[in-house]
């Protein structure tokens, strides 16, 4: 652990410490005399680096420059390679990668569009990598892009995304795959799993091929994931609602509409050959995605899980740790504008010598949803979970609830009935190894202060927030299932080269020429307590983005609010999911829908996972 990380105590002064931050009116006020500069001065992360700590340096690398170039680049004394590619083999009989691959030729195949992924030990040499593959694209999926769509076609599309489990075992070339691994698998949009917890054979998940509510056909959309200390891997759906669509125009209820489900075309046009995407045939498939699905990777037969205690909405990522008294904690944001930040909370309690006892904890608990409130004009202060129980802040009847299954079928509206507060896009959450802050990216919003549903509030204070923010909270007495908490904003993405010190849009005191990026999305903490930021944003390098550059990925000290860029991504890719080996040497990245000629066979490009090492055999980062 680094000596740079706040001792327990300091954090326990944390509120103390956000309450001497000057006030967002003070900070409106000196903007309008010249300086936002004097706000994050004063501000915590600012305070700590005006007395630089005495420890060694967290962030050990030299940065890099932003880049333009169509290739992935890491500081000096640094190597990145590519692990696994989108159309790799992952059996002995795979066919080869091309766009005339057939469905079950993808089956054996590595997944497109890799996301999220977790790194799972089993020996020294021998590992599993766990990894979403969030969405395909017909554009490089099929040579006619998808014009002439078939049955078939649907298929190898549905093929293509999911989850992929593959072995790795460590040689001289450090960590590769092994293409024989017992354990290598394929999940994908028509994997057979089962709806497990409150929702769970609910009238509203019913289907005519399943008048149980129980038994659900795959997983799409998989964004981003998480892992529990009982070996599973939780692979967390996104933007389902895409997938859907109906062959005539229907009214869609409000319910549905919410998540974005659309009568007419959808954007795969599965529907067309695949009626369980028909909304108007199958009215309830839609309400069977958007849940947080539990994945045993050591038993390629078991049935993946859909764990609805947790909710229904557009997953990021699940935040796992473990509370001092054993209770399960997940932190979950739901990636819309103007959605929300949601925690679960487990009503059994981990059991680290007892696996047996841990299987179902995802399957009763407390679900919440976070409301920040703040002093007039401040921009940190308190916040408070929010509790999603039937019955409970006007989740009755009267509101449209009739059972906890409504709630979290529909965790949206019982979030706006409790009265959350709207957030710039809750991208991934990480919770700190060492102390209990919990990190969450807000990617951007354009309708924040522009539309009537989404004012401007204090923790989300730019309207039109082109480059998004990293907000931060500790849990009351450091305490993950306390139902109260403080928080304050990590770092405000800006671009200090074309807005003056005193515009918002300069950005927080943390970001530099040097340093500049927008979109923050895929982050996570390194045992050291170093906080790994990726971005999906703008990479056209011009107007409000110039000198920015592709995609990339950066390395923040959460103590002193230092951020250096650490690697920057190929042509129209976004760098997404993270994970290490256990001794921190090797780095996992994901490089995902690059549009240049990165990783192509015959000029298709391909989503990749990197491995990242040092020449020295040192730990990254450090
Ligand atoms: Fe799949 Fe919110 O990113
Ligand atoms: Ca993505
Ligand atoms: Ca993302
Ligand atoms: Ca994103």
């Amino acid at each position: 652990m680094s000596k740079q990380n706040p001792s327990k105590a300091d954090i326990s002064d944390f509120s103390q410490i956000i309450e001497k931050g000057l006030s967002r009116r003070r900070f409106l006020q000196t903007t309008a005399a010249g300086s936002s500069a004097a706000f994050f001065a004063a501000s915590p992360i600012a305070n700590a680096m005006v007395r630089p700590p005495k420890a060694p340096e967290l962030l050990g690398f030299s940065p890099i420059s932003s880049s333009t170039q169509d290739s992935v680049i890491v500081p000096r004394g640094y190597r990145a390679e590519s692990l696994i590619s989108w159309g790799d083999a992952i059996k002995p009989t795979a066919a080869a990668f091309s766009q005339s691959n057939s469905a079950v030729d993808q089956e054996m195949q590595f997944g497109d569009n890799n996301d999220g992924m977790t790194f799972l030990p089993l020996s020294r040499n021998r590992a599993v990598l766990a990894v979403n593959n969030e969405n395909t694209d017909y554009r490089t999926l099929f040579d006619d892009q998808g014009e002439n769509l078939t049955a078939e076609k649907v298929r190898r599309s549905q093929a293509a995304v999911g989850v992929s489990i593959v072995e790795l075992r460590k040689g001289a070339q450090g960590w590769e795959v092994n293409v024989d691994g017992r354990l290598n698998r394929r999940i994908t949009a028509y994997t057979e799993m089962e709806l497990t917890g409150p929702a769970a054979g609910s009238d509203k998940v019913k289907t005519h091929a399943d008048p149980t509510g129980t038994q659900v056909l795959g997983t799409f959309n998989n964004c981003a994931n998480g892992a529990t200390p009982w070996g599973t891997y939780l692979t967390c759906e996104e933007n389902f609602n895409g997938l859907f669509g109906s062959q005539n125009e229907i009214e869609v209820p409000e319910d549905d509409a919410r998540y974005g489900i659309n009568s007419g075309n959808s954007w795969f046009n599965w529907h067309q050959f695949d009626e369980r995407f028909d909304i108007e045939k199958e009215p309830n498939e839609n309400h069977r995605h958007g849940w947080v699905v539990e994945i045993d990777p050591m038993n390629p037969n078991s049935k993946p899980k859909k764990r609805t205690a947790l909710g229904r909405f557009k997953h990021e990522n699940a935040a796992l740790t473990i509370d001092k008294n054993g209770r399960v904690i997940i932190y979950l944001g739901d990636d819309e504008r103007g959605e929300h930040i949601y925690k679960f909370v487990s009503k059994g309690k981990y059991k680290a010598h007892k696996p047996e006892a841990n299987r179902d904890l995802l399957d009763e608990g407390t679900l919440y949803v976070a409301k920040f409130t703040a002093k007039d004009g401040d921009m940190h202060g308190k916040g408070e979970w929010l509790e999603l129980t039937f019955g409970k802040n006007g989740l009755t009847p009267e509101n449209g609830f009739n059972s906890q299954a409504d709630v979290l079928i529909f965790a949206r509206k019982a979030a706006t009935q409790v009265g959350a507060t709207t957030m710039d896009r809750p991208e991934w959450v990480a919770v700190h190894p060492d102390n209990e802050q919990v990190f969450c990216t807000l990617t951007n919003n354009k309708y924040r202060g522009v539309r009537d549903d989404q004012e401007v509030n204090p923790a989300n204070p730019r309207e039109d927030n082109i480059y998004g923010h990293i907000i931060r909270w500790q849990p009351k007495n450091g305490k993950h299932d306390s139902e109260q908490f403080f928080w304050d904003i990590y770092v405000l993405a800006g671009n200090p080269e074309i807005y003056a010190s005193d515009d918002p849009r300069s950005g927080s005191d943390n970001i530099t020429p040097e340093n500049m990026f927008n979109s923050p999305d895929g982050i996570g903490f390194d045992k050291d307590g170093r906080l790994w930021i990726q971005t999906d944003g703008n990479y056209s390098n011009s107007g409000d983005f110039a000198g920015m550059g592709n995609n990339q990925m950066l390395c923040g000290d959460p103590n002193t609010g230092e951020i250096k860029r650490f690697l920057t991504g190929p042509t129209g890719c976004e760098i997404t999911g993270l994970t290490f080996s256990p001794d921190y040497r090797t780095m996992f990245v994901g490089v995902q829908h690059p549009t240049g000629s990165y990783s192509a066979i015959d000029g298709i490009p391909r989503s990749t996972v990197i491995k990242i090492t040092r020449e020295d055999g040192g730990v990254i980062g450090a």
